[in-house]
């Protein structure tokens, strides 16, 4: 069958997106709603697309957006697989495998991204195609009473000012553009990405009020920082406030505009939950806290990455402390991966190039794409039976030389 499937599959046309869409949306369990249901949003690339038609009928679907994502030290071009669907009618036979596998080899053989990244709708799909859990969301709540910066807490002398989103869109993707190039995961966002961002569907709110925005600025006019969120209202059967906090993002160029945007949205009265779901698994809000338990995680997986190409991906990095090794790659997914790298890294770059040397370490590419970004370590794979060392010390130089100070976190749901 999976041979059969991959000659079958295609690009979609302009003309079949009505039907691509609802498709998508059939999957995903909700009705068509929101702009594009009848053309493909600005930032569809339907020439990247790849699906299967049977009978005039859409049975499968996938594409790939051009990013741009922040790795250790370097911004590298990332295939960012999505719209990811298979008709109940045609599941279980092999096809999103023969779609994984036409995406990765075309571009292995084209030479275009070197590392493709995506969301997983469930955790258990996509590991066999060699993709890893590579960021982390932190899924955080807390009952905001108990939310009380510490008392040495520098807020600096800014303000923060409630906007309309005109006068928030221009200083806030300033912001953004700045911090994006430091966060592994952060992924470039131009006016379509922002436009697409800042959608705010009426029938998503889920009671919720539409999107409010914050500026966070400086005593000279320039702006620091922004929020993003929303109120939800609630009230006990006493009569007493119940309402929820949703804060969807905050970022900020200094700590003090970080801990002032904090400060005005723990200030919010009649609020008693916050629900912070996707803002980083290492939020710097936790140490802001006086109270460490006042806030709580439930971390879940949220990018995953895949190395393409394993010699150029790891020359595309850069590495925190020397590392000078050969890794022996298990890649039966993807051939052309398979077999022993040898890696020399740095501050200032790498090189990788395959070798016929022995491993030093050896693991598979599921494991080494998930530490590509620095969050997860070698080490901690290695105590989960997913590293092998060969060469003593070799795990603590890789996982040394992998890590990175600032922890990956994707905010593009994708
Ligand atoms: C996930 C989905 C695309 C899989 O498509 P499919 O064509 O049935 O997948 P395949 O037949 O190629 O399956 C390949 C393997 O993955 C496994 N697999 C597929 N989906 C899985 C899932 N949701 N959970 C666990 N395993 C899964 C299959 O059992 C199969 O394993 P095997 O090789 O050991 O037999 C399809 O079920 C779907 O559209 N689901 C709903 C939408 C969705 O979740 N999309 C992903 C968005 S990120």
């Amino acid at each position: 069958m999976a041979d059969d499937v991959s000659s079958q599959l295609r690009p979609f046309t302009v003309d079949e997106w009505p039907l691509v869409s609802r498709a998508m949306s059939s999957v995903f369990a909700h009705d068509p709603s929101g702009p594009y249901q009848d053309e493909p949003s600005p930032i569809a690339e339907l020439d990247r697309s790849l699906g299967l038609v049977e009978d005039g009928r859409v049975v499968a679907t996938s594409g790939i957006y051009s990013m741009q994502l922040t790795v250790p030290g370097a911004v590298v071009p990332m295939a960012g697989v999505t719209w990811v669907t298979v008709s109940p009618t045609h599941r279980r036979r092999g096809i999103l495998t023969a779609i994984m596998r036409r995406q990765l080899t075309e571009l292995h053989e084209q030479e275009r991204e070197a590392v493709a990244g995506l969301w997983a709708a469930e955790a258990p799909i996509y590991g066999r195609f060699g993709y890893g859990v590579a960021s982390r969301r932190g899924g955080w709540t807390g009952r905001i009473e108990r939310l009380r910066l510490r008392g040495d807490v520098d807020t600096g002398s800014g303000r923060v000012r409630i906007v309309e989103q005109d006068e928030f869109r221009g200083p806030a993707a300033a912001v953004h553009e700045t911090l994006r190039r430091f966060v592994p995961g952060n992924t470039a966002r131009d006016e379509r990405w922002w436009d697409r961002a800042l959608h705010d569907d009426p029938e998503q709110r889920h009671g919720a009020t539409a999107r409010r925005f914050a500026l966070h600025t400086e005593t000279d006019g320039s702006v620091t920082g922004y929020a993003t969120y929303r109120v939800k209202e609630g009230w006990t059967d006493a009569a007493e406030p119940n309402g929820t906090l949703l804060v969807e993002d905050v970022r900020a160029t200094s700590s003090a505009a970080y801990a002032s945007l904090w400060q005005f949205l723990l200030a919010h009265d009649l609020m008693r939950t916050l629900e912070a779901p996707n803002l980083s698994s290492e939020d710097p809000l936790l140490h802001l806290l006086q109270d460490w338990r006042a806030l709580n995680a439930r971390t879940v997986d949220g990018l995953w990455v895949r190395l393409v190409d394993v010699g150029r991906a790891l020359a595309a990095r850069r590495y925190p402390t020397p590392i000078d090794l050969v890794i022996g790659v298990r890649d039966p997914f993807c051939p052309w991966n398979d077999g022993n790298w040898r890696l020399s890294g740095h501050p200032a770059g790498g090189y990788c190039g395959k070798t016929d040397r022995d491993p030093d370490l050896v693991l598979d590419i599921e494991a080494l794409s998930s530490a590509y970004l620095g969050g997860i370590s070698l080490g901690t794979l290695q105590a989960a039976g997913r590293v092998t060392e060969v060469s003593p010390g070799a795990v603590t130089m890789a996982s040394t030389a992998f890590g990175w100070p600032v922890a990956p976190w994707c905010p593009e749901e994708f």
